[in-house]
């Protein structure tokens, strides 16, 4: 364990004040839809007209939507960081990657998109990843393999998120945990910050609201994330009382 050594897991909540819509701050409704009926595979093999309009709206939104403060913070954060920092998002907004495209980040910072990329379209039968800015088919043809369809690059509910081994080995030997703007509703995220206490780690949230794990964190910090981020962010970066000449 390295107290330089920081995860950050971040939620719906660092992109709200950009304007998307968080989860479950909508009486159980995602954006009008029941979850089961637009993010499971099951639905996907129901109604795939249903689940693609779904996901290309929200696609056709997104370069509508830009960066907030928080964003643009803990990019400044990856900039300047001496020691690893890793970026764990359940967003599918890239809203992360254009912050850190502004300022580009150090050798030691990853960004790992746990819950896929909507900007993304996976094939079926091959699994490779492209990107996809534009709308999807109900059906459409996989240019990667004959037998596959292209799907958004996003974890359903049922599914398993991506690059957990990854994010493990990471909260295994952090000496900082800080959780932005999730409710912990989720697993496996939700038990991020249990991993981290049993590596050590000093377990730090900023959110709105107390989120359901708030008595695991060491220190909550409460607030809209345009306000507290920068600040925790500007604490971290200062030099302690005293070192300057
Ligand atoms: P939620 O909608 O569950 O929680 C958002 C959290 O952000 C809440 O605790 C709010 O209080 C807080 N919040 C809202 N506005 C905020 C602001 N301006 N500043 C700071 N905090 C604010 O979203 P997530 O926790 O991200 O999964 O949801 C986790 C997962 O559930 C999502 O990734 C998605 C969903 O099902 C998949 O799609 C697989």
């Amino acid at each position: 364990m390295s107290t330089d050594d920081i995860v950050i897991l971040t939620g719906a909540g660092i992109s709200a004040e950009s304007g998307v819509p968080t989860f479950r701050d909508a009486g159980g409704l995602w954006e009008g839809h029941r979850f089961e009926d637009v993010a499971t595979p099951e639905a996907f093999a129901r109604d795939p007209v249903l689940v693609q309009r779904f996901y290309d709206l929200r696609r056709a939104a997104l370069p509508t939507v830009h960066p907030n403060a928080a964003h643009r913070a803990l990019a400044e954060l990856a900039a300047r960081w001496p020691g690893r920092l890793t970026l764990v998002t359940q967003n599918v907004d890239d809203l992360h990657d254009r912050a850190h495209a502004e300022a580009p980040p150090g050798a030691g910072f990853e960004l790992i998109h746990m819950h896929g990329e909507i900007m993304k379209a996976r094939c079926t039968a091959s699994g490779v990843v492209m990107d996809w800015p534009g709308p999807m088919a109900a059906h459409e043809p996989s240019p990667h393999h004959p037998a596959g369809r292209m799907r958004p690059h996003v974890v359903w509910f049922g599914e398993i998120p991506l690059e957990m081994d990854r994010i493990e080995a990471a909260l295994a030997a952090c000496g900082l945990f800080v959780s932005i703007g999730t409710s912990g509703a989720v697993w496996p995220a939700a038990g991020f910050v249990r991993a981290a206490r049993a590596a050590g780690a000093r377990t730090v949230e900023i959110n709105l609201e107390p989120s359901m794990g708030t008595h695991l964190f060491d220190e909550s910090r409460l607030g809209p994330a345009s306000v507290e981020v920068p600040r925790w962010v500007d604490e971290l970066l200062s030099p302690p009382q005293g070192a300057r000449a």
